[in-house]
């Protein structure tokens, strides 16, 4: 039976905030929670992919050209098209909940996509696309595949890259909610407010050619430190203005906190979602996976 998948993109234009971390979390959180999951890493840096498939599968995935680098060059530089379907590295997590394992798959990046991003847009310019032009080929590239995604998984997520590439405006657009996880300071809310005026609300926001976002982003307030004055009221501030009238974002009600369980649990190797995440953190997710899935289902 074809599944109704969600699509996720966990976007902002600030580096460092959390997002890759945000989606292993959510995506293994997901899977925990009886769901088929899919993460599409759209950032060069392909921190999401070394973190899911490890050096030795992402190497196998380059290799056979088996990334997103290659699925886009080779339709919009070589004109091949080919299903993003042919791209997913199936249950690709060693990790498993209640005895079996979580059923996370990837479409993985890899450095490359970088130059093939420049390549893309030099080739596109020869041809005579400018830049909304371009924009709309990136476009059709990554959403003319999202359907059938949708109808082999229950959620889509994907990992941005920091900045504003084409990629990460196509994502923000093709995807059902935007989750912009925020560290609660001055540099991060100041980043906040720009990132939801160029892509939004805003000039270059209503400039664009593509169709808008579906709804306002929800931001997720990420590596909260307890105590700390300035993130409390920054996080005040926040909650205020996402309960004021027509806000730019929405909030989660749920916060990650700063946590070197959250930092080990990424970046080691352990046998089950219990034991990488441990209690607190689990707790934590478990309240994050409900809210979004109240973000769809209305509750
Ligand atoms: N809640 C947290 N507690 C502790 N460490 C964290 C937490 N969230 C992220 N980190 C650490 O902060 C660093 C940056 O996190 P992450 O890679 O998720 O951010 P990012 O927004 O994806 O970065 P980029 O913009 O470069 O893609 C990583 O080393 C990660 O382990
Ligand atoms: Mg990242």
């Amino acid at each position: 039976m074809p599944r109704l998948g969600r699509v996720i993109a966990v976007a902002n234009m600030k580096g460092g905030v959390g997002k890759t971390t945000t989606v292993v979390m959510l995506a293994e959180a997901l899977a925990a929670d009886g769901n088929r999951v899919l993460v599409i890493d759209l950032d060069a840096q392909a921190s999401v992919s070394y973190c899911l498939a490890g050096d030795d599968i992402l190497a196998e995935l380059i290799k056979d050209r088996l990334t997103i680098t290659s699925y886009l060059t080779d339709r919009l530089l070589h004109q091949r098209r080919r299903s993003l379907r042919e791209f997913v590295r199936s249950q690709i997590s060693d990790v498993t909940h209640l005895g079996d394992p979580l059923d996370v798959s990837l479409i993985a990046s890899s450095v490359g996509l970088r130059l093939a991003e420049r390549e893309i847009i030099c080739e596109l310019a020869d041809r005579g696309f400018n830049l909304h032009g371009t924009e709309g080929q990136v476009w059709s590239a990554l959403s003319s595949c999202m359907a059938e995604l949708r109808e082999d998984f229950d959620y889509v997520i994907l990992d941005c890259a920091p900045g504003i590439s084409a990629f990460t405006e196509v994502g923000i657009r093709l995807c059902d909610v935007v989750i912009l996880p925020t560290i609660p300071d001055m540099l991060s809310t100041l980043g906040l407010a720009a990132f939801c005026n160029s892509m939004w609300r805003g000039r270059l926001a209503e400039r664009s050619s593509l169709p808008k976002p579906k709804r306002r982003p929800v931001v997720l307030v990420s590596r909260r430190i307890a105590n700390v004055k300035h993130q409390a009221l920054t996080v005040a501030a926040l909650r205020q203005v996402a309960a004021g009238e027509d806000p730019e974002f929405d909030m989660f009600e749920t916060e990650i906190p700063q946590a070197a369980a959250i930092a080990e649990g990424l970046s080691k190797d352990y046998p089950t979602f219990r034991l990488k995440w441990s209690p607190p953190v689990v707790a934590i997710l478990n309240s994050l996976v409900n809210e979004v899935k109240g973000l769809f289902h209305g509750h």
